[in-house]
C-alpha cells in the first residue's frame, strides 16, 4: 500500500516525503512543478536511499489522475498541492478557486470512487486572519482575509461535509504557522520562485547576497518591538506532524483540525537578530510601511496536536536560521537543475547520500 502525495516536490511535501520515507512508507508524488522543481525530488531520494514513484501531472486533469489511482494500490493521501501566495491570489483570485479548489474536488471525487478515504489536508494558519485574542486555538474565530486564505477555508468545509456525507472518511486537517528551515543536510529548502513573499527565504537571500537589505513592515504594532509577530515553525517539525496525522488516520476515523505551530511567537527584528546570531552574518535592512493585511500577532496554542498526535515542535529558533541558511548558501540559487524527466518514473538518486545496503 502507498501513500499518495500530491505537491510532493514542494517545500513542505520534499521534506514530508524524506519523513514519510524513513519511516518505511512507500510513496507516489503527484506534482506539476508549477512551483518547485525535480531536483528537490532527486535530493530526497538521495537523502533516503529509496526510489519515489512520480508522475507530472495538474490535479485539474482528472483523466490522468485517475490513472493514478488506477495503477496503484494508494492507502492514504496527503493533498500540499495548491497555489499560495497571498498578494497573487488578490490579483488572480479565479486562478487561486480554480486551481485550489477544483483540483480538490478532483481529487476527493476520486478517491471516493476508488475507495481511499484517508486523507490529510495541508490547510494553514491564514483561515484565522487578524486574529483577536492569542494563542490561537482551533476553536477561534475563522476569518480568511485574501483569495488564498478563503480557498483553505473552503476546503476545509467541504471536507466537513464530505465527511457528515459518508463518515467513513478519515480527515486531519493541518493549518500551519510559518513554516521556515530546512533539512538539516542543506540538501533540499524553500526555494520560492521570484522575489520572495516571505520573511525567512527573504532574509536569506539578503544573507547570499542577491538581495539588498530587508524590508520590514512596519514598526508600530503593539507588539515587544513595534514589528510583527509570528509562530515561526521548522519544516521538519511540520513534516514530522503530517506523519503523525497519517497515523491518527490509519487508526481512527473522524475528522480533525490541528494548529501545528510552536506556541511561541517572534518578532520580525527578534528573528533577525536570531538569524545573526545563528550565521554570523550581518541583515541589513529599514523600516518600511506595514503591508496591508498583516496581522499584529499570531501564533499558536499547539496542545491539541500535542494531545491528540502526541506531536510536538521541537526545534528552536536558532536552529530554523542555522538549518535555512545551511540550505541557501550551498544552494545560492535554490534547485538549478531543471531536467525532464519520464512521466511517469521512478526517481532514483544516481549518488545516494547513504551507501547502498
Ligand atoms: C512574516 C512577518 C511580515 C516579509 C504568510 C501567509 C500564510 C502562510 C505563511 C501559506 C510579518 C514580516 C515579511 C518581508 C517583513 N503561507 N515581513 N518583510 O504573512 O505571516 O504568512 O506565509 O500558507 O498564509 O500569509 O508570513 O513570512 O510573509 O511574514 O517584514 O520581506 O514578517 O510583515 O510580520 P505571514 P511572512
Amino acid at each position: 500500500m502507498e501513500i499518495l502525495i500530491t505537491g510532493g516536490a514542494g517545500f513542505i511535501g520534499s521534506h514530508t516525503c524524506v519523513e514519510l520515507l524513513n519511516e518505511g512508507y512507500e510513496i507516489i508524488v503527484v506534482d506539476n512543478f508549477s512551483n518547485s522543481k525535480p531536483e528537490s525530488l532527486k535530493r530526497v531520494s538521495k537523502l533516503t536511499g529509496k526510489l519515489i514513484k512520480f508522475y507530472q501531472i495538474d490535479l485539474l486533469k482528472q483523466d490522468l489522475l485517475e490513472k493514478v489511482f488506477q495503477d496503484n494500490q494508494i492507502e492514504a493521501v496527503i493533498h500540499f498541492a495548491g497555489l499560495k501566495a497571498v498578494g497573487e491570489s488578490v490579483n488572480f483570485p479565479l486562478k487561486y478557486y480554480e486551481n485550489n479548489i477544483t483540483s480538490t474536488i478532483i481529487l476527493c471525487e476520486l478517491m471516493q470512487k476508488y475507495k481511499v478515504k484517508k486523507l490529510v489536508f495541508s490547510s494553514s494558519a491564514t483561515v484565522y486572519g487578524m486574529p483577536e485574542k492569542v494563542p490561537i486555538s482551533e476553536g477561534s474565530p475563522l476569518k480568511a482575509l485574501n483569495p488564498y486564505g478563503r480557498t483553505k477555508l473552503m476546503i476545509e468545509e467541504i471536507l466537513q461535509d464530505l465527511y457528515f456525507s459518508d463518515t467513513e472518511w478519515r480527515i486531519s486537517i493541518l493549518r500551519y504557522f510559518n513554516p521556515i528551515g530546512a533539512h538539516e543536510s542543506g540538501e533540499i529548502g524553500e526555494d520560492p520562485n521570484g522575489i520572495p513573499n516571505n520573511l525567512m527565504p527573504y532574509i536569506t537571500k539578503v544573507a547570499v547576497g542577491q538581495l539588498e537589505e530587508l524590508q520590514i513592515y512596519g514598526k508600530d504594532y503593539s507588539t515587544i518591538d513595534g514589528t510583527g509577530v509570528r509562530d515561526y515553525i521548522h519544516v521538519v517539525d511540520l513534516a514530522q506532524g503530517h506523519v503523525l496525522a497519517l497515523d491518527k488516520i490509519k487508526k481512527s476515523t473522524g475528522i480533525h483540525i490541528f494548529n501545528l505551530g510552536t506556541g511561541k511567537g517572534y518578532s520580525v527584528l527578534e528573528v533577525v537578530s536570531a538569524f545573526e546570531t545563528a550565521t554570523g552574518v550581518k541583515i541589513p535592512f529599514k523600516i518600511t510601511q506595514p503591508r496591508s493585511g498583516d496581522a499584529a500577532i499570531c501564533y499558536a496554542n499547539p496542545l491539541k496536536a500535542e494531545k491528540e498526535l502526541n506531536w510536538i515542535a521541537k526545534k528552536t529558533i536558532h536552529d530554523m536560521c542555522e538549518d535555512s541558511w545551511r540550505w541557501q548558501s550551498r544552494n545560492p540559487n535554490g534547485y538549478t537543475k531543471n531536467e525532464e524527466l519520464k512521466n511517469p518514473c521512478l526517481i532514483q538518486s544516481e549518488d545516494f547520500l547513504i551507501p547502498n545496503n
